[in-house]
């Protein structure tokens, strides 16, 4: 009853108060608890910025080593969870699976302390992720090793071979830490926004999370970053007509969308977009490789930017569009690419549900407007 504001999309509707990051959508930019992406990005680690996310303030070096140490104590799962993966069709997309292990940890977990929660998500989402990866190339489990940083162990999970000893590549670690951080938090996207709408139930942290990887999966959200590098193959694949491509995402009788392109706050650059083309531009030199689908991406962002579909509708490069080609130089296949995301949106998933509790935010329940039938009798014959 009353009067209702029709937002489909919720695209004029602010849903909380939060103090946990802020983006001025003109002018590109992002801040994590006040501090500009640019800053955090060259002075702080993963694992300082989960920290910043999810306490509100950066830590002083023996809250971060306590909070690393923590993490630590909870590098472990349940052999229950190596059985439940085994019994997944290998086929199952990881996002999938992420997801189902996600909610049925939560079985597993004894802790009744929400403190202890937020460690245990975060020292064992990379191992979920790891044990993931391993079952689809068909190599065994591996387990977390407690003298390595957050990045360095994820990598040795996802890549060590059994009975070999692994190398650490430096460059690899640091492209890790990066793109990780570039995901940390983005306020009210749809995944965190699902995570905050189950949290408003009085639902757990472990199915509020599942439920936001499930929403991150969809391909206009964190979908979107393996559909980019499949978008690049086929202009690739097909001879490289960037502008037929163009064409096509700009037909409104075709349902294609230039992936990676355009965002709900940002009309201006996505500054995480910047930085991840960056990061993508040094990894790919300093490892040596040479990879024609980064110089293929920058000519359809340059191609892209000079026309004037996108410059009207303020499209711009997002996040999705350069985050792959740093994924796929490290060594991560597209199938994982939604994964990493996740992997790096966790600390700011886990920031909302835990403000979402201390706002004591009410349920959320939005209104409709009925358009169906009015009120009718049953007629049988
Ligand atoms: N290619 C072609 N046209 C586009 C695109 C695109 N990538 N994005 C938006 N448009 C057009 C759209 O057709 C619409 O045109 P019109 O006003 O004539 O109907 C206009 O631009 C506004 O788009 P919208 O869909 O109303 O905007 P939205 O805020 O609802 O959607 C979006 C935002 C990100 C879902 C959309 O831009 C999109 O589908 N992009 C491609 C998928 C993608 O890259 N997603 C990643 C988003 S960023 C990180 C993340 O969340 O994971």
């Amino acid at each position: 009853t009353g009067f209702i504001t029709f937002d489909p999309g919720f695209k004029n509707t602010g849903i909380t108060k939060s103090s946990i990051s802020f983006i001025d959508g003109e002018k590109g930019e992002l801040l994590y608890r006040g501090y500009p992406i640019e800053q955090i990005i060259n002075q702080c680690s993963f694992i300082e910025t989960s920290y910043l996310i999810l306490n509100g303030e950066l830590p002083n070096t023996a809250q971060l080593k306590s909070f690393s140490e923590k993490i630590k104590k909870f590098n472990s799962i349940h052999k229950e969870i190596n059985k439940i993966l085994d019994n997944i069709p290998n086929s199952y997309h990881p996002m999938g699976i992420l997801s189902s292990l996600t909610y049925i940890l939560d079985a597993f977990i004894n802790s009744l302390r929400e403190e202890d929660l937020y460690l245990h998500l975060l020292a064992k989402l990379p191992i979920l992720a790891a044990l993931t990866y391993r079952k689809k190339i068909g190599v065994p489990p591996t387990y977390a090793d407690p003298h390595l940083d957050y990045t360095s162990n994820l990598l040795k999970m996802f890549f060590s071979i059994p009975n070999q000893s692994y190398e650490l590549n430096p460059i690899i670690s640091d492209a890790l830490n990066k793109i990780l951080i570039l995901h940390a938090d983005h306020e009210q996207n749809c995944s965190t926004t699902t995570v905050r709408l189950l949290g408003s139930a009085h639902a757990g942290l472990f199915s509020s999370i599942s439920a936001g990887m499930s929403a991150l999966w969809g391909k206009l959200h964190g979908g979107a970053n393996q559909a980019v590098i499949e978008m690049l193959e086929a202009i690739l694949k097909s001879g490289g007509n960037i502008k037929k491509w163009i064409e096509k995402a700009k037909n409104k009788k075709d349902p294609f969308r230039l992936m990676g392109f355009g965002h709900r706050i940002y009309k201006n650059f996505d500054p995480r977009a910047k930085i991840a083309k960056k990061v993508a531009e040094n990894v790919i030199q300093q490892l040596g490789i040479s990879d024609p689908i980064l110089e293929l991406a920058k000519e359809v962002e340059r191609k892209a930017l000079q026309d004037s579909y996108f410059l009207e509708k303020k499209l711009y490069p997002n996040i999705d569009f350069y985050s792959g080609i740093i994924y796929q130089a490290i060594g991560i296949p597209k199938e994982m690419f939604t994964v990493m995301f996740a992997l790096g949106r966790l600390p700011g998933w886990m920031a909302h549900w835990k403000e979402m509790k201390s706002n004591k935010d009410p349920i959320g329940r939005p209104r409709q407007i009925y358009i169906g039938y009015k009120k009718r009798n049953i007629k049988k014959n």
